[in-house]
This record gives C-alpha cells, sequence and structure tokens, in this order.
C-alpha cells in the first residue's frame, strides 16, 4: 500500500499527501498539491527540512558520516580514483573503463586553454584583488566567448559546456594566481595529468622547468576529489535556481562560485586557516574556545560544524591523512599549526559544549593546512574548492535540466509587512 501523509488543522480540515521513498535516506512527503489544496505554504527558511529535488548523485548520512558519490564510498573513491575518473563518475553515474576514461581524459586535455582574449579580463582587475572576485568575473564572462554552446536544451551544447568547465577551471584558477603576484601566465600543457598540469601552471615558471612532485600531485588530486560534490549544498542549489530559469552554465557556475565564496561555505577553510593564525598556540586554545562558547562574541570554530553531518565528516579524515602525508613529503611533521589544529580538535571534540551540539571536524578543518603546505597560498583556497566543485555543479545542473519534472524555482513567503494602505500626496506627508 502506499504511503499516506495527512495533515489536520484544529479547524476541521485535513489533507492527505504521497510519501515518497529514496533507494536510501529519509523519506519525504510530496507537499507539492500543498497550496492548491489548503491555501498555505510550508515554512522552512534555511531548508532544515525541504527536499528541493530528487537527485542520484551525491548521498549523505550526516549521523553516520557516511558520503557516497553515484553509490560508492568516498573513502573507496578516494583510494581507487583520480580526480577525472571522479568527474566521469558524477557526470555518467558509473566509473569509466580504460578506453573510456582514455577518451574523457583526452578531451578534457585538449578544452584547458582559454581563448587568448580572455587574458585581457585580468588586467581590468586590480592586482591585489581577491582571487574570488577575479574568479566570478572571469568564469561568467566565458559565455560571451562559447556562443556554439549556450542552448542547454541541446544535450551536445550541454556536454561541450561541461568540458569546457572541467577543462578550463584549472587554467582560469592559476591565471587568477599569476595575475595576482605579477607572474607571466603558464600556458596547459597536454603531457601531463590534470593535477599535475595545474601545479605546474601555478607555481611554474617560463624560465625553467617545472619539477613535477608525484606525492604532492596526489594530494592536490585527493583534495579535488573530496570536494567535488556533496549533495544540495548552498553553492549547488545556486547553480540549480540559476539553471532552472534556463540561464546558460557558464552564468550557472559563475552564481555558484560567488555563493560558495561565503565564510560559512566554502570559504570557511580559508577562515579556518586565519582562525589557526590568530590562536597561535596550544596555550591559547582554552582561551578561544571560551570565546566560541560566549554567544555575545560572535565567534565560531572555523571548520567546525556542519548542517548535515552530526557525525566526523569522511572527507575531513581524509583530508586529515592527506595533509600528514604532504608535512611528511615536505620534511614538516612539526607544521607548528597542523600541531594547533590536532590539539583544538582533540579539546573540541571532549568539551560538551560541541560534543552536545554535535560539531565535528568538517572537510574545511584541515584542507587550508595542506593547501598551505602545498603552496597555496590562503586567498587562493576557495578557488580551488571552486575548480573542484565545478564538476558537481555541472553533475546536478544537467541532472536538473534534463528531469523532465523541473521547473522554474520561486519559492514563496510568510508575509509580515504592511497591509493595504493609501500613498499620501508629497504635499500632505
Ligand atoms: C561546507 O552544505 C554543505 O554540504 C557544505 C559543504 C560542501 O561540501 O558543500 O560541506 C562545505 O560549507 C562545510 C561547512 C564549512 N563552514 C564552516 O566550517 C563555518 C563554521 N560552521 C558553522 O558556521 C555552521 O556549523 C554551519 C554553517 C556549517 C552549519 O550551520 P547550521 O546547520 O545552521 O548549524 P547551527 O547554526 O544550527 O548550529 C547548531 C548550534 C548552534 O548553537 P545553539 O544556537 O544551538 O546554541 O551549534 C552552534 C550554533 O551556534 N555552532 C557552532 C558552530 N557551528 C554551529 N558553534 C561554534 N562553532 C561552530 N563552527
Amino acid at each position: 500500500m502506499d504511503k499516506k501523509a495527512t495533515l489536520s488543522l484544529n479547524d476541521g480540515r485535513s489533507f492527505e499527501f504521497p510519501v515518497l521513498t529514496g533507494s536510501v535516506g529519509p523519506e519525504v512527503i510530496d507537499i507539492r498539491s500543498l497550496y492548491g489544496k489548503s491555501g498555505m505554504f510550508t515554512y522552512d527558511p534555511g531548508f532544515l527540512s525541504t527536499a528541493s529535488c530528487n537527485s542520484t548523485i551525491t548521498y549523505i548520512d550526516g549521523d553516520a558520516g557516511v558520503l557516497l558519490y553515484r553509490g560508492y564510498p568516498i573513502e573507496q573513491v578516494a583510494e581507487h580514483c583520480d580526480f577525472l575518473e571522479t568527474c566521469y563518475l558524477l557526470l555518467n553515474g558509473e566509473l569509466p573503463n580504460v578506453g573510456q576514461k582514455d577518451e574523457f581524459v583526452t578531451t578534457v586535455t585538449r578544452h584547458t586553454m582559454v581563448h587568448d582574449q580572455l587574458n585581457r579580463f585580468f588586467t581590468g582587475f586590480r592586482r591585489d584583488a581577491h582571487p574570488m572576485a577575479v574568479l566570478v568575473g572571469v568564469v561568467g564572462a566565458l559565455s560571451a566567448f562559447y556562443h556554439d554552446s549556450l542552448d542547454i536544451n541541446n544535450p551536445e551544447h550541454r556536454k561541450v559546456s561541461a568540458f569546457r568547465l572541467i577543462a578550463k577551471l584549472p587554467t582560469i584558477v592559476a591565471m587568477a594566481y599569476k595575475y595576482n603576484i605579477g607572474q607571466p601566465f603558464m600556458y596547459p600543457r597536454n603531457d601531463l595529468s590534470y593535477s599535475a598540469n595545474f601545479m605546474r601552471m601555478m607555481f611554474g615558471v617560463p624560465a625553467e622547468e617545472y619539477k613535477v612532485n608525484d606525492v604532492l600531485v596526489r594530494a592536490l588530486d585527493r583534495i579535488l576529489i573530496l570536494h567535488a560534490d556533496h549533495e544540495q549544498n548552498a553553492s549547488t542549489s545556486t547553480v540549480r535556481l540559476s539553471g532552472s530559469s534556463g540561464a546558460n552554465p557558464f552564468a550557472c557556475i559563475a552564481a555558484g562560485i560567488a555563493c560558495l565564496w561565503g565564510p560559512a561555505h566554502g570559504g570557511a577553510n580559508e577562515a579556518a586557516l586565519e582562525m589557526l593564525e590568530q590562536i597561535g598556540d596550544v596555550s591559547k586554545i582554552g582561551e578561544f574556545i571560551k570565546q566560541v562558547k560566549d554567544k555575545n562574541s560572535g565567534v565560531k570554530l572555523m571548520g567546525f560544524g556542519h548542517r548535515v553531518y552530526k557525525n566526523y565528516d569522511p572527507r575531513a579524515k581524509l583530508m586529515r591523512e592527506t595533509c600528514y602525508e604532504v608535512l611528511n613529503e615536505l620534511g614538516l611533521q612539526n607544521d607548528r599549526l597542523f600541531k594547533l589544529a590536532m590539539a583544538l580538535e582533540k579539546i573540541a571534540l571532549e568539551d560538551e559544549y560541541f560534543v552536545s551540539r554535535k560539531l565535528y571536524p568538517n572537510v574545511d578543518f584541515y584542507s587550508g593546512i595542506v593547501q598551505r603546505a602545498l603552496g597555496i597560498p590562503v586567498s587562493m583556497f576557495t578557488c580551488i574548492f571552486s575548480l573542484a566543485r565545478t564538476v558537481g555543479w555541472i553533475a546536478q545542473w544537467q541532472e536538473m535540466i534534463s528531469d523532465p519534472e523541473y521547473k522554474i524555482g520561486r519559492p514563496r513567503q510568510l508575509y509580515r509587512g504592511s497591509v493595504p494602505r493609501n500613498v499620501v500626496p508629497l504635499a500632505k506627508r
């Protein structure tokens, strides 16, 4: 028998709604007919109890600390796959075989260059502009160059745009960094892997050959895998909402980048590292924790807490491992901030304030330390997050566009403003 939910009002009215079941995870009450039947809206600012769509891409169990990409646990994807395999999986729903992977990698590789006129966009920015401001602007500008792939209803256009965005984000992010530090842009190299290519575009200079360090490249590749997708988070919901109006994919991804920039979301790794720098020493942790507990301070433990994870973020565990590997490779085992972060984590996980609120480290807590060790400046952290999340945004955007049920997203409100009143002419006001 189909499951139903009944809403009974104390004015005697009652309404029935279907209950929909997923392959795993919470069921949903399909309330699409609520307004038509009752003249009432649901009210859920922040969407704590609202499913905005149905999806087959990523599943999170916040209580169990589980994250699946197309059904595969993140721990296994991080161990057995590289980032481009992960991109293929998120976009196509299955892991590629050898031939499929080769074709995918070749196609991405051949789209890594940007239109040479795009270089001129950078000169309009101040050198000290935040790289995320540059990224939002330049990615949005891509729609001015690719008129041959803007028809979102054309599957071929959607595919070309997906390849262009996945391939060009590393080039554009590296260009934003080079522009910021006043070094020349490095062109992509087709004989390097995706992550090695990115590291060379970031840290190579025309004056000498760039030496690829496989351990560091693998670490960066894993950082990209861990950030690739995460269900209906704020920036993904932004991309879906933008796409629901029919906006082109480049504009939608630029909107996602803008949303990810916020310190409560993708900007948290930058904020977490700044927090560690501000604490400075293990002896100052107690004082800092006291500030966090004081609601009036407005101070939060950045890199801790999550809307969905009420257990340890599985990505944080993998990020801590990667952190350890990189610091070992670089002989930085005694890195001050890493030791401070581990001490802070230990204290927080034993403190009733955090335990009672189920606040655990999230993906951003260690990612700042490992990126700093890789030589990536703090201001670039969220650009790297954007680079990684582009494939997730595109996969979610494509899923929405090809869903026959999709409509333009248009939430309603609980209006608490003035009731109708008449304008008094200026002379009489
Ligand atoms: C990402 O959604 C995603 O999937 C995002 C992401 C992805 O991959 O896309 O996982 C990436 O954005 C990770 C989150 C990065 N943000 C941070 O690390 C910033 C610090 N974290 C907080 O701002 C907060 O935890 C949020 C925004 C992440 C979650 O906020 P919620 O779900 O609205 O949690 P809440 O505010 O309801 O917190 C419950 C309680 C509150 O205290 P009380 O009012 O109950 O007394 O916990 C407190 C909060 O004040 N709290 C914190 C805290 N986070 C929540 N207290 C101190 N430090 C924190 N970090």
